[in-house]
């Protein structure tokens, strides 16, 4: 346990150095720490606090204020079904219902094995392509249902 958390604090330090420790960089090692564990973990914002010298309050004000940011685990790929107007009027409700059923779990839930958490966001500005989903970064266009299954198949490999 008590390596873990050396571990994770080396980790930790690494990230920190990429931005010379700067105080204004907070965000962008947020960033990095969420790409690191897809999530913040609560042990490492408290281990940022301490090491950057910033109160904690502070660390997690800025943590809840992005939606970019998630405080809970979250699964090793994140799918986000777009919930914007082009979206919706093209069927994403349908979509998100399918993932639903696929993965075995509700919106904002993490498959049991990590594998997979589901999400709804708003307008990914890609509207021309509705309806959109995003995995992991990357736009799935003009999704159909039928489609689905084999999608997921690639990121469970
Ligand atoms: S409404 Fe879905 S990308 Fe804009």
């Amino acid at each position: 346990m008590e390596t873990a958390r050396t571990d994770e604090r080396t980790k930790l330090r690494e990230i920190i150095a990429r931005y010379h420790g700067e105080k204004s960089s907070l965000i962008a090692i947020l960033q990095d720490i969420q790409e690191a564990y897809n999530y913040l973990p609560v042990a490492i914002l408290k281990m940022v606090g301490q090491e950057m010298d910033i109160p904690l309050m502070r660390v997690y004000e800025v943590a809840t204020f992005y939606n970019a940011f998630s405080l809970t685990p979250r699964g090793k790929n994140v799918v986000e079904v777009c919930a914007g107007t082009a979206c919706h009027v093209k069927g994403a409700i349908n979509l998100l219902e399918n993932l639903e059923r696929e993965l075995e779990i509700k919106c904002g839930e993490t498959t049991k094995d990590e594998t997979f958490t589901l999400e709804q966001v708003r307008c990914l500005g890609c509207c021309s392509l509705a309806p959109v989903v995003r995995i992991d970064g990357n736009i799935h266009a003009y999704l159909t249902q039928q489609q689905i299954p084999d999608i997921l198949r690639n990121y469970r490999k």
